[in-house]
């Protein structure tokens, strides 16, 4: 069998110093196939975020083994991870983050271009007409709707092509009816670039769409439900 795209085992990480230090992660094993679409939910607080951050390489775990993209993270240095980010993962966050006093263009082939791509700004025109966006390249942030930002976002997330694309929360700041299409459009890309897809999300909506969903509470995974027995148990 192929190596995971994604492979966890016992991670641990606390975050903080002194007294408000938190043993965040307690132990998280997974494995997560290539191509796969895995839903992370769970209570506020649980540590879904932060074991997206690890999967990222935005933490680095305290203990444990954290594989993704062929890449052991926990032995790597800051340069290594830094091209590890820039190469291998996309992510999208709740709340846009983008940069505001560069164009939705410029946000895209920036990033791209820092990291040594050829045509960085025709490959980020390209990607922002996939996203729906070839009218708005000139525009700033706050000259787009939330959901262009988000769209924006997804479209510098995909265009290093990275093996993995994960979003938190990506719909979270959206009304349902702004939301819907961004999902269609994560899902989409991920289908067609065979690209495997971490999602954490509140939305039960959204979670199904996934593969698989994996559970939190308290910094441990408690369980796992395929698509089809996720739907039965309703
Ligand atoms: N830098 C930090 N220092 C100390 N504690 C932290 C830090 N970051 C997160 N925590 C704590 O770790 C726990 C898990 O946080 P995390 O953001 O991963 O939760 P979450 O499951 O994503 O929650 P939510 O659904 O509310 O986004 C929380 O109790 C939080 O207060
Ligand atoms: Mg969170």
């Amino acid at each position: 069998m192929a190596e995971p795209a994604i492979a966890l085992d016992d991670v641990h990480l606390s975050l903080g110093s002194g007294a408000a230090r938190v043993h965040i992660l307690k132990g998280v094993s997974l494995d997560i196939s290539a191509g796969e679409s895995v839903g992370i939910v769970g209570p506020s607080g649980s540590g879904k975020s932060t074991l997206l951050m690890v999967l990222g390489g935005l933490e680095r775990a305290d203990a444990g083994s954290v594989r993704v993209a062929g890449s052991e993270l926990t032995g790597l240095g800051e340069d290594d991870l830094a091209r590890f980010r820039g190469r291998s993962v996309g992510i999208v966050f709740q709340a846009f983050h983008l940069i505001p006093t560069m164009t939705a263009l410029e946000n895209v082939a920036v990033p791209l271009e820092l990291a040594g791509a050829p045509n960085a700004f025709d490959r980020a025109r390209a990607e922002l007409a996939a996203v729906g966006l070839a009218d708005r390249t000139d525009h700033y942030p706050t000259e787009l709707s939330g959901g262009e930002q988000q769209r924006v976002a997804i479209a510098r997330a995909l265009a290093p092509e990275p093996a993995l694309l994960l979003a938190d929360e990506p719909t979270g700041n959206l009304d349902e009816d702004t939301g819907a299409p961004i999902v269609d459009l994560m899902f989409q890309a991920c289908a067609e670039r065979g690209m495997t897809l971490v999602i954490v999300t509140h939305d039960p909506e959204l979670a199904r769409r996934c593969r698989r969903t994996v559970r939190m509470r308290a910094g441990e995974v408690v369980g796992a439900e395929s698509a089809p027995a996720l739907v039965e148990a309703r």
